[in-house]
């Protein structure tokens, strides 16, 4: 099909509309039926890349790229290049026949930045990840993901931000417009409500208006509006009952009329099912796409079940999307990213995107620490970013030994012999160009690597200081397990004991670094060592930047995005969340040849009941049950928080807050303001987080006034019966916070007159 069509294109040559030159209009109208479909559906490594070959110049191929438009060279329409992804850009690092790699550099992944609380930081870290995007001779970068951490169990939690929709979506707008500031597009995605990977192209999410709108579209709806991102990928899954992709509410009402976007709108790659319904709702580009897909919708055209002009939109969009891109802009790139340059913002971004958990007399390391027992394979063969399409085809990533021996630190023999052995026998899975898997394919400790009581005792003894690495990697295409993940596994308990034990005896101290994706249990042993350090995947420069903490080069000014909680099954979406993939995937297999076998729950569908109690807007009302709480992150130094202040003028909220740093070291502050609603109004059950800003780097007794703004629209929630926001009248208040169980500073502010804001389109 698609050769026939490159003749057909060839012979019907219109010299005088010209893309680039000519009106979109004028291009559409030149375009023959059968270009035009070709322009809807994309072509990328899922379909062929011998299709990829044949309609790209051999200068513009990139290998390993997800995926590309197709061109019409007849009319100057160039095939522009899409990318991914959340942690860097995502291309083979080595071609046929050429001597030159094409490495790219990996950054924190997204949970990482988002605990950093700091978006100027990441607005650099996109600037980056753009560069790199452009040199590559690419045109779109297929991130950031933002979809809401519903249960610490997905899979794709490391690409995602946050349990909460405010800094999910000031953070991807932030990395909206750093990737964005070098002529190259971002793409926010998975639109929306991608929260399982089990049966993630088919789910059935079941979900009521208020918690979609308020919480899991929120997210998108501020990145939108905060930075115009060229595109918008949907989500695989059905949300009550209709694909992501074929959802024309979704789609056209909510997200074009009204949110305001004027970008492109594609299919996550194969996703949706009727080409036709995917079209029609504004969906414009399907990605990779398929010769069937051409195929229908070119006879839903010829027999009239699709409008023609319908098309033409949606190429118009595809147009526009392409016209913005370099290779429009006539760039000419020269592979030459300065790597090490971005190397640099990998380390400092990740240092500061760690979260300080405990910290007793442990941390910063003496002075005269000089001699560490390194535990945890982990520590030897960092995990650094997830698995699957956000994962980054990094030329080296630093491992814990290798950051601690560069900053002159020595690692006691016996303990690193037996550990990097290890690791150095096992490596051969540690391949950084393997899609589906980065570093070892298990770190959980071996039982041949647990040493006898008397040998820890000898650790002890040699060393000043113990550090245990606990690692876990998580990715796309699977849901986490519970035993062994979420949990500890019983040596991984045992080895936290042992080296307490032995180390405590000698009065020396132990520190536990989190080398892991998502939030894994934390209650059960974190009174034993003195300190923990969350690292999560923290890009390439792991090891440097790890070390860059432990030792105080970096205070510590991370805080968490996501509440760590006592009990699992605790979490109101665990109910409802397929904890146990492998047992319901059986279920479903026995059902196959069932005719009247039922949808099976949490595989078929998944009801969202616990509505809006997700993260700390559950856990606030239940202090008890939380282990560390959202927001919450310690420092090497001490701030107060003073002269609260909240004034509303022409609809905005301004307020403010003094920060002052009272301790001994330099240190930044993330500083968070929930709002409290009126009583009874909207339906509000916790105080929200709505706004927040980082410090900068404060001296010892210097003070900052941090300001935000609010308008009223911000405050609203959503009222399903009448679809449309709304803004209560009343006494409101802004708690200045360190964390959502801190609050340090308190300001009230009277909104007179309730407000209304109309919403276009039910879900
Ligand atoms: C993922 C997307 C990714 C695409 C292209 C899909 O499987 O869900 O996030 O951008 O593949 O690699």
């Amino acid at each position: 099909m698609i050769a026939a069509i490159a003749v057909l294109t060839a012979v019907s040559c219109n010299r005088q509309v010209e893309f680039g030159k000519s009106p979109i209009n004028k291009v559409v109208a030149a375009m023959t039926l059968e270009e035009k479909v070709n322009l809807l559906v994309g072509v990328g490594a899922w379909n062929g890349n011998d299709i990829a070959q044949e309609i790209t110049d051999a200068k513009n191929l990139i290998p390993g790229c997800a995926g590309q438009t197709y061109p019409i060279p007849r009319l100057g329409i160039p095939s522009v290049m899409l990318p991914d992804g959340p942690g860097g850009l995502r291309i083979n690092p080595t071609r046929q026949n050429d001597e030159k790699t094409y490495y790219c550099t990996s950054f924190p992944v997204a949970t990482v930045l988002a605990q950093s609380w700091n978006q100027q930081l990441v607005e650099e870290v996109g600037t980056a990840i753009g560069d790199e995007v452009k040199r590559y001779g690419a045109d779109c970068l297929l991130a950031p993901a933002l979809n809401l951490h519903r249960n610490p169990l997905l899979g794709r939690n490391f690409e995602y931000y946050s349990e909460d929709p405010v800094i999910s979506g000031k953070t991807a707008a932030a990395m909206v417009r750093g990737v964005q500031s070098n002529g190259v597009g971002a793409t926010i995605k998975h639109f929306a409500l991608n929260n399982q990977e089990t049966n993630r192209m088919a789910n059935d999410v079941q979900i009521d208006e208020q918690t979609a709108r308020e919480l899991y579209l929120k997210g998108f709806e501020i990145a939108v509006r905060e930075s115009q991102p060229w595109a918008v990928m949907t989500s695989y899954n059905k949300i009550n009952g209709t694909y992501a992709p074929e959802n024309a509410t979704l789609i056209d009402s909510i997200l074009r009329q009204e949110w305001g976007f004027e970008g492109m709108v594609m299919t996550d790659w194969g996703g949706g099912r009727d080409a036709i319904a995917t079209v029609q709702a504004g969906n414009d580009l399907l990605m990779p796409g398929s010769a069937n897909q051409i195929k229908a919708i070119i006879e839903a055209v010829q027999n009239g079940t699709l409008d023609e002009k319908t098309v033409d939109r949606n190429v118009a969009k595809i147009l526009s999307f392409i016209a913005r891109s370099p290779k429009m802009q006539g760039y000419e790139f020269l592979n030459d990213p300065d790597l090490e340059a971005h190397a640099k913002v990998s380390r400092s971004s990740a240092t500061e995107g760690m979260v300080l958990l405990k910290n007793e007399d442990a941390l910063p390391l003496a002075a005269n620490c000089s001699m560490i027992a390194l535990y945890g394979v982990s520590s030897y063969d960092m995990y650094v970013v997830g698995t699957g399409s956000g994962s980054v085809n990094y030329k080296h990533a630093v491992g814990l030994d290798e950051g601690l021996k560069a900053a002159g630190y020595k690692l006691e023999p016996s303990v690193y012999n037996s550990y990097s052995k290890y690791v150095e026998e096992h490596k051969q899975a540690a391949r950084p160009g393997n899609f589906m898997r980065t570093g070892l394919t298990n770190h959980v400790i071996p039982q041949s690597l647990v040493r006898k009581p008397f040998q820890y005792r000898a650790d002890a003894i040699a060393s000043d200081i113990a550090i245990i690495t606990i690692g876990r990697s998580c990715g796309e295409s699977a849901d986490r397990g519970y035993e062994g993940d979420y949990t500890l596994t019983d040596i991984e308990q045992g080895l936290i004991k042992d080296v307490c034990d032995a180390f405590h005896s000698k009065g020396k101290k132990v520190v536990v670094i989190l080398n892991i994706g998502a939030p894994i249990e934390t209650a059960s042993w974190k009174s034993q060592p003195d300190a923990i350090l969350l690292a999560g995947l923290p890009g390439q420069e792991a090891g440097y930047a790890v070390t860059d903490v432990l030792k105080g080069d970096v205070n510590p000014s991370g805080k968490l995005v996501d509440t760590y909680v006592v009990d699992f099954n605790k979490i109101p979406s665990t109910a409802n969340f397929p904890v146990n993939a492998r047992e319901l995937q059986s279920r479903v297999r026995a059902n196959r040849n069932n005719p009247d076998a039922k949808p099976v729950a949490l595989y078929d569908y998944t009801e969202y009941k616990e509505r809006m109690d997700i993260g700390y807007r559950y856990f606030d009302r239940h202090p008890e049950m939380v282990s560390y709480p959202f927001g919450f992150g310690l420092s090497y130094t001490t701030f107060t928080y003073s002269e609260p202040q909240a004034a509303v003028t022409d609809g905005i909220v301004t307020l403010s807050v003094k920060v002052t740093n009272t301790g001994a070291v330099a240190g930044k502050e993330a500083v968070q303001v929930y709002i409290e609603a009126p009583k009874g109004g909207m339906n509000k059950l916790t105080k929200e987080l709505k706004t927040y800003g980082k410090t900068a780097l404060l001296q010892p007794g210097e003070s900052q006034v941090m300001e935000f703004k609010l308008s009223e629209y911000d405050l609203a929630g959503f009222d399903a019966a009448s679809s449309s926001w709304k803004t209560v009248n009343g006494e409101y208040k802004a708690d200045f916070a360190a964390s959502s169980q801190d609050i340090r500073s308190q300001a009230s502010f009277t909104i007179a007159e309730a407000q209304s804001f109309t919403a276009i389109g039910k879900l």
